[in-house]
């Protein structure tokens, strides 16, 4: 009888202590080499070598909005990120998911440098100059033939944002095919495919209308695939406009 409360005592210890060494991350020599090593094969393809950003955010900074501490970091990386390009780690074990933690809180000690430009400037070109509000909204409101960039700052580094401003056919999401359609009469609009069953096809122009096709309508349909529908803003705006725009996009941060 005693001895059964002596062992039930220990048990609630030991687990205590258990979900305690849950909740620290990894701090040894070892671990973080190995953490490292993970974090370079397996993560670096999308938020770069030292955590600098690329397709993925930036995580050489103090505070990741998704992962405020190391529980929730622990879970970003074991989970993924539904809904986003974050993947679940499931070629890890438990304890190499806590290394590449706790390598990534390391990153996060060394000062990065805040985006350059005037966001300010950067937005006005949005609406105005640069007319990506013909294709893209901020937040449900405006056009569609784009990606809503509302968040956009959050998924995505500067370095990336201006790439996509300069060679958008570097990284053409699933799902903005770049189509020509060509009528048996003639008629042809080149956009992006919104819609495509066996029957018909939408495709959304550059100034934003959406049309529509029967398929035994058309004389042919050209699937341009690695190529965007979103223009190169390398010659249409100058060096410091471009800095501006990524200024503004890099604000757009997702709110909680
Ligand atoms: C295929 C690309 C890709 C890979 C591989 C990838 N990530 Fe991510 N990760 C992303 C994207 C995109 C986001 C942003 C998701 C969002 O918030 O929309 C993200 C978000 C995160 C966040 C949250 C950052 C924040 O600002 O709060 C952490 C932490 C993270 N990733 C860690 C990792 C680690 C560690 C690995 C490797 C085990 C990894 N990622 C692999 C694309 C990737
Ligand atoms: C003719 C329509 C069109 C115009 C104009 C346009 N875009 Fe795009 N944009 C797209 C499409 C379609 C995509 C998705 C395909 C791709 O990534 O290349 C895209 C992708 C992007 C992305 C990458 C999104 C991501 O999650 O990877 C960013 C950032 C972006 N646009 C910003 C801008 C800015 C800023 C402007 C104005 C300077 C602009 N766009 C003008 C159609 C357009």
């Amino acid at each position: 009888m005693k001895l059964s409360i002596v062992f039930a005592l220990f048990a609630v210890i030991a687990s205590a202590a258990d979900s305690d060494a849950k909740k620290k991350l990894p701090t040894s020599r070892g671990d973080l080499a190995n953490g490292k090593k993970l974090f370079e094969n397996q993560c670096a393809l999308c938020h770069g070598q030292s955590g600098e950003g690329g397709r993925g955010p930036v995580l050489a900074k103090p505070r990741l909005p998704r992962a405020a501490d190391d529980v929730a970091l622990a879970k970003v990386v074991q989970d993924g990120i539904r809904g986003t390009e974050m993947p679940s780690a499931d070629s890890m074990s438990e304890k190499e998911v806590r290394q590449v933690a706790a390598y990534v809180r390391t990153l996060g000690k060394v000062s990065i440098k805040p985006v350059p430009g005037d966001a300010a400037h950067g937005k006005a070109l949005f609406g105005g100059k640069g007319g990506c509000a013909g294709c893209h909204a901020v937040k449900g409101e405006g056009a569609i033939s784009g990606p809503d960039l509302a968040g956009i700052g959050t998924k995505r580094s500067a370095v990336y944002l201006k790439e996509s401003l300069v060679s958008p056919e570097a990284a053409v999401p699933d799902g903005y095919l770049l189509v020509t359609v060509v009528s048996k009469s003639g008629a042809s609009v080149t956009g992006t495919r919104a819609n495509e069953d066996s029957f018909s096809m939408q495709v959304i122009d550059g100034a934003g209308r959406a049309h529509s096709f029967w398929k035994s309508d058309l004389a042919e349909v050209k699937k341009q695939f690695g190529k965007s529908p979103m223009p190169s803003y390398k010659d249409k705006l100058s060096a410091e406009e471009l800095t501006d725009v990524v200024a503004f996009l890099a604000s757009l941060k997702e709110e909680k």
